[in-house]
């Protein structure tokens, strides 16, 4: 991995795309012990006050095609806890597509961009936001209820660096297995992780529309698929989900 570790980025993500357009190797990895517009998922922002979580983006180059690309969203969340629970010992869960809950309370962030050329993947950009060492009172008032960290659940301050290391060690190991194998097993992992799958659920997605329906699953490019009360099937690309 080449490492480039700053005091303070806008942003880890935007770093790592200007890095990936200029060619950056895969395994380039961009920290920052605090980011001034962390971005999150919809155009929203992702707190990052310094020195309290894991801020960090992930350069990749796989040989797939651009509507493979969701599928290491999904991998990312697997990986990430697997290695939470070999750092810390805490078992968590993921809400599609991409969130990292610990008792029903967010921790973990992941937003993964993709630039191509046609319909080739050049790069994937894959950015992890894990709320470590955060206090409550470091929390915005609208995120006290709904976000937490490892350190508020786990009641101890937790290296940052072991836990980032143990994310790569597992991300490497599951993009090998996707590049020997494919996403099959990848699939069954998240799957046995995620908290939505056979509960009815409302995906609201990004034009407001609300569809309700049980979470049937995910298909093998990672979307979400939600049969409504007449039986259809919808393909959610983009929401959010309500439980
Ligand atoms: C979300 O849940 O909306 C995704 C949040 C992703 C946050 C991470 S922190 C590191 C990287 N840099 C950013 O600006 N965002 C991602």
């Amino acid at each position: 991995h080449r490492l480039v570790c700053k005091d303070e980025l806008p942003s880890t993500q935007k770093e790592a795309q200007h890095l990936a357009e200029d060619g950056a190797e895969e395994g380039t990895v961009v920290l920052a012990e605090e980011q001034t517009s962390g971005r999150g998922r919809l155009g929203r922002q992702w707190h990052s006050p310094k020195g309290a979580g894991i801020w960090m983006s992930l350069i990749i180059r796989p040989d797939i095609q651009i509507n493979k690309a969701p599928q290491f969203t999904l991998l990312t969340a697997a990986a990430v806890v697997k290695a939470v629970k070999r750092a810390t010992g805490l078992d968590c869960e993921i809400k599609w597509p991409n969130d990292i809950l610990y008792k029903g309370k967010k921790f973990v962030g992941i937003l993964t961009e993709c630039q191509a050329e046609a319909a080739d993947v050049k790069a994937i950009i894959i950015g992890i936001g894990i709320n470590v060492n955060t206090d409550i009172e470091d929390f915005p008032d609208e995120l006290k209820d709904i976000a937490t960290s490892l350190r508020i659940e786990a009641g101890k301050t937790f290296d940052r660096a072991e836990i980032i290391q143990a994310i790569l060690k597992e991300i490497e190991s599951l993009y090998k297995m996707y590049m020997d194998e494919g996403f099959h097993f990848i699939k069954l992992l998240w799957e046995s992780y995620a908290i939505s799958l056979g509960k009815k659920i409302y995906a609201r997605k990004t034009n407001g529309d609300v569809i309700y329906g049980l979470a049937q699953g995910i298909d093998d490019e990672g979307v979400l698929l939600l049969r409504d009360d007449d039986g259809h099937i919808h393909k959610i690309y983009s929401a959010d989900i309500e439980l």
